[in-house]
């Protein structure tokens, strides 16, 4: 978690605007972005392109491949992605799995690099480029000498299949295909995997958006784009999370490893905790009024569903009460009580859907904001955060949502300052998960509760 605390207080977008003009919405076009042919990060290049050394781009940047590059920031994560399966830490994860060099393993060059089938890659493609600008933005063999063209727009440049990665949704798609996984094209990360030696994966959609952001949200970017607020790309990013996981969850290729189901869908800390046979020794599991199945119970990684069900309270109370039946209902199959597992996860991914629609059509002021937190930290005191995943999840909603209410000028950035302090000491209970104190992680959350009852009664 070594990024977070320099998080997107920093990132905020200071010259925030509002209100947006009515723009229509850009809906993907019907040619996938992976079915078109990638040209490779050379197509980019060129001063007048996108490799200038400064961000003096009329409309857009142009600096952005050397943000890309840029190993001194987050910016350079994805080119970095592909440089680290040289490492020898990469190659000791295949080494202990008996694969292959990493990097020309598919099962790491899936999210490790833009690695589109042999028939996709252009004459100047190469794998080493790393995650290069298509593997986010869409293969640009349509679109590539149009969107420069007089006369370009970002409604034509969609329906030529550049990726429309200002809407939430699509957006969303693209980034949890690496950072969650997908069900095809090599992307999923196994226990196994984890057990070699590979990270943990923990996201957020909003969050890793500033981290990795190379756009300015200026005036004429209002212009070509709509702009959706913070807070909707965060619900919109946990809800497609939710679905995604529960879809893989699903999937009958990936969720056994022999006997067993596969163990990354669950909580790490149910089974990585200390034992012991000393008679004085107290067991670490606590009751979680979320999921009241017995101890000893391999509890399913909630996180997602609390962030959603925080937003249906708030934004949807007649679809709360069902999602909060349903999730429960989902424990209770999975411990082998109740009803069929792949019936309840179908019906949790509809309510997810049922969700992302209300989302959407929510302008999100800022007490519907501070109603969600509001949730988000209710949860902690009634120790809904048993596993750290869960809790990093609530502490970055905390974080990315603070910010989105800055950035629609609902609360001032002086009025969130103050409350620093205490963020990081969240950000530090959930640090290491070894080390993950609950109690800190709740102290530091009541704390932010006073703070942010205050911002509640302040006028914005
Ligand atoms: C589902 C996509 C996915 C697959 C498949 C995958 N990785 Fe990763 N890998 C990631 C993501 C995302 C991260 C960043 C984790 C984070 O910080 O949240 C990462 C991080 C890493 C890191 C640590 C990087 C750093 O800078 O600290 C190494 C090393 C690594 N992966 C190697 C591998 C190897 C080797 C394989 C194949 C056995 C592999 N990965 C397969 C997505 C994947
Ligand atoms: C990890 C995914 C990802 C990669 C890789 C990536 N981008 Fe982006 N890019 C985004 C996102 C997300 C945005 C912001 C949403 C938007 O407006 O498209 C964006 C925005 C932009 C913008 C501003 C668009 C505007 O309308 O103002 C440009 C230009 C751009 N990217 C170019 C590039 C280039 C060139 C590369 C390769 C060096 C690249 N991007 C690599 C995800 C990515
Ligand atoms: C093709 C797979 C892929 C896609 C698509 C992708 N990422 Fe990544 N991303 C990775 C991998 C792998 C890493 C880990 C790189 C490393 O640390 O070495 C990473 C790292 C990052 C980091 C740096 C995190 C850190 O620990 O420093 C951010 C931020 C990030 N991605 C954001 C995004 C966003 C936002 C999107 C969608 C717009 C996205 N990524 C799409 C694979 C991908
Ligand atoms: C159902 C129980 C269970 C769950 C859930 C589980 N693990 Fe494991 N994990 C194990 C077992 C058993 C081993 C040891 C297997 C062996 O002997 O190699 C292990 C081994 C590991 C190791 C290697 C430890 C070592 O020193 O060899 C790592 C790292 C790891 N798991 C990470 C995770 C992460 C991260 C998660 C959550 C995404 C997780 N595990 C979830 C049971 C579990």
């Amino acid at each position: 978690m070594r990024f977070l605390s320099k998080c997107t207080f920093a990132v905020i977008f200071l010259l925030s605007l509002a209100t947006s003009p009515a723009v229509s919405q850009v809906q993907p076009s019907t040619t996938a972005a992976n079915e078109a042919l990638h040209q490779g990060i050379m197509g980019c290049y060129g001063s007048t392109c996108h490799s200038r050394q400064e961000a003096t781009g009329v409309v857009v940047r142009q600096n952005e491949i050397l943000s890309w590059q840029d190993q001194t920031s987050t910016t350079g994560a994805h080119l970095r992605a592909y440089k680290i399966l040289l490492s020898e830490r990469s190659s000791a994860i295949t080494q202990r799995l008996n694969l292959g060099k990493p990097e020309e393993e598919p099962s790491c060059l899936g999210c490790h690099s833009d690695n589109v089938a042999e028939n996709l890659r252009g004459p100047k493609f190469q794998v080493d480029d790393g995650i290069g600008c298509e593997a986010c933005h869409g293969g640009s063999v349509n679109w590539l000498t149009q969107h420069y063209d007089v006369g370009a727009s970002h409604t034509k440049n969609v329906s030529l299949g550049l990726t429309p990665l200002e809407d939430a949704g699509s957006r969303a798609d693209v980034c949890l295909s690496c950072h969650l996984g997908s069900a095809d094209n090599n992307q999923f990360v196994t226990h196994r995997m984890m057990a070699a030696g590979h990270p943990r994966i923990s996201f957020e959609l909003d969050l890793f958006t500033s981290l990795q952001s190379h756009h300015d949200e200026d005036v004429d970017y209002f212009e070509r784009k709509v702009v959706q607020p913070g807070v909707r790309i965060w619900a919109i990013g946990q809800a497609k999370a939710m679905k995604r996981n529960l879809a893989l969850f699903q999937t009958p290729t990936l969720n056994r490893d022999g006997v067993f189901p596969e163990l990354v869908f669950f909580d790490c800390l149910a089974c990585h905790r200390e034992i012991s046979d000393d008679p004085d020794w107290r067991p670490e599991v606590r009751s979680n009024p979320g999921r009241p199945e017995a101890p000893g119970v391999v509890k399913f990684n909630d996180a997602n569903m609390i962030m959603l069900l925080a937003t249906a309270k708030q934004i949807a109370p007649d679809l709360a009460p069902k999602l909060d039946a349903e999730i429960k209902a989902f424990h209770a199959s999975l411990a082998g009580g109740g009803r069929d597992a792949s019936e309840v996860s179908q019906s949790l991914e509809g309510l997810a859907e049922d969700l992302m629609k209300v989302v959407t059509e929510t302008d999100f002021s800022k007490n519907q904001t501070l109603g969600i937190l509001e949730v988000v930290v209710e949860d902690a005191l009634t120790r809904r955060y048993t596993d750290y995943v869960a809790a990093e999840q609530a502490i970055m909603a905390v974080d990315t949502l603070l910010s989105s209410m800055v950035a629609a000028n609902q609360v001032s950035f002086a009025q969130t300052s103050g409350m620093r302090n205490e963020i990081n000491k969240a950000y530090d209970a959930v640090e290491s998960p070894n080390e993950y104190d609950q109690d800190q992680l709740t102290t530091a959350l009541k704390v932010l509760r006073g703070r942010l009852q205050e911002l509640r009664s302040n006028a914005g």
